[in-house]
């Protein structure tokens, strides 16, 4: 991440929920960094933090009343958007969403999100069972559909005690977000820059694959490893949100379908590899997914039982199809075939000569693996992009943002590919 956020003005909601306390500490980030906040605390939000603490972090006076004769007078519910460079709503509540999603103006928060002009980014908490209803579900693919951008929510251990996705993301991690919008110039002027400058990929077929495979010995064991699907699910929403037309091939993982993109579950590494055939043709592939490189050559039918001598049973092997490979080398290859090298050592060195044994244009390079499983489930990834003319740092961030960044250069790859077409008919 480049810039700083010197002199970037920021207008944070605070709506209702416990994760409020969560916005304190990304207040003092933000101001650290350079940004000026201003603050709308809603009337759920203010259950759960003060004004006074809002106002005393931000150095600014705090929003609360949509019907304040003062705060209307000085400032004014319009104003405060027009004098932003980009809008943060942490935590997002459940309501907060709708009231987007629907058009309401009930408050100081709503009335001022219904007349922003400015990008949006919201971060969402609320209990899983919220989360994952089909009315959150609607409210939070219409908002995306307007361009409206996502950080979070994470799967975890909730306020009320249950588990699941709709957790608050961590305030670093909603700061490195807001830095990464400021990167690819998401910040600005009317109106909805989001939108305009976002990379579009709206006639973009794309194929990606996440997760991990479970390759069966017996009906109750299989072959798995520890990918979560973080990585391959945050690219398939990052490519939807720009445009792009997004079937997600997802081996067994416990995230829920990404918004706006046609997700097909699967097992194995054949059904993997028959889900993307038909998946064909795509203009664009990307194979996150952690295949297992072998299955039981012949899994058995009945669960395997110990016997009285102790026998150890022998896995007989075969290998699997690889599924990077065969789509970099179909009949329907797609114009552009990207892929992961997960590695424990010598990840450079192993990346490259994978770009050159598998036959695709690009790889996402990481190191896995330690004594703390690192990168398996995390929110975090550190990529290499690699190609055939650079290798590219593009140091530690979010998986999210990963997903943006490799969005951003497959728009880039195709806007390059149409002016060469352009220059060429001239
Ligand atoms: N891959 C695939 N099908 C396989 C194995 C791997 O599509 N059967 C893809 C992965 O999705 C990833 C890339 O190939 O994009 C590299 O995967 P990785 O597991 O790092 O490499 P392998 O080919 O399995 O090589 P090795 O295990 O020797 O590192």
């Amino acid at each position: 991440m480049t810039q700083n956020l010197k002199d970037l003005s920021i207008l944070l909601v605070i709506s209702g929920g416990i994760a409020a306390y969560k916005s304190l500490e990304l207040i003092r980030l933000l101001k650290k960094d350079g940004a000026k906040v201003r603050c709308i605390l809603t009337e759920g939000g203010s259950h759960f933090v003060t004004p006074l603490s809002v106002s005393a972090l931000c150095e600014e006076p705090v929003y609360t009343d949509l019907w304040s004769l003062k705060d209307e007078t000085e400032m004014g519910h319009i104003r405060l958007s027009r004098e932003a460079d980009l809008i943060v709503v942490a935590p997002a509540s459940a309501n907060i969403i709708a009231q987007m999603a629907h058009g309401l103006a009930q408050d100081l928060a709503s009335t001022m999100l219904l007349a922003a002009n400015k990008p949006i980014l919201i971060a969402p908490a609320m209990n899983h069972a919220m989360w994952v209803n089909d009315a959150t579900c609607t409210n939070v693919n219409s908002l995306k559909n307007r361009g409206i951008k996502f950080a979070g929510p994470e799967e975890g251990d909730m306020a009320c005690g249950e588990h699941g996705p709709g957790r608050m993301s961590e305030p670093g991690t909603i700061f490195d977000r807001i830095k990464g919008l400021l990167d690819e110039g998401m910040t600005g002027d009317s109106p909805h820059p989001l939108i305009t400058s976002s990379p579009h990929l709206k006639s973009l077929r794309a194929l990606v694959t996440s997760g991990p495979t479970y390759e069966s010995l017996d009906p109750v064991r299989f072959i798995g490893n520890r990918s979560s699907g973080k990585q391959g699910h945050a690219i398939a929403q990052a490519l939807a949100d720009f445009g792009a037309d997004v079937t997600l091939v997802s081996g067994p993982t416990a995230l829920p379908d990404p918004f706006g993109v046609r997700t097909i579950r699967v097992e194995t590494a054949q059904e993997m590899l028959a889900a993307c055939e038909a998946a064909l043709p795509c203009d664009i592939a990307v194979c996150a997914a952690a295949v297992s490189d072998w299955r039981a050559s012949a899994p058995a039918e009945q669960k395997i039982k110990k016997d009285a001598e102790g026998t150890i049973p022998q896995l007989s092997l075969k290998e699997n199809p690889d599924i990077l490979y065969i789509l970099s080398h179909h009949a329907q290859r797609p114009a552009l075939v990207a892929g992961f090298a997960a590695e424990t050592q010598g990840v450079l060195e192993h990346a490259k000569g994978k770009l050159a044994r598998k036959g695709c244009d690009w790889i996402l390079a990481n190191q896995v693996g330690g004594d703390d499983k690192k990168v398996f489930g995390e929110d975090e990834n550190h990529v290499y992009f690699i190609s055939a003319k650079t290798t590219d740092d593009w140091g530690a961030m979010s998986k999210s943002a990963v997903g943006e960044r490799l969005t951003q250069a497959i728009a880039d790859y195709f806007k390059a590919i149409k002016g060469q077409m352009n220059d060429a008919a001239e």
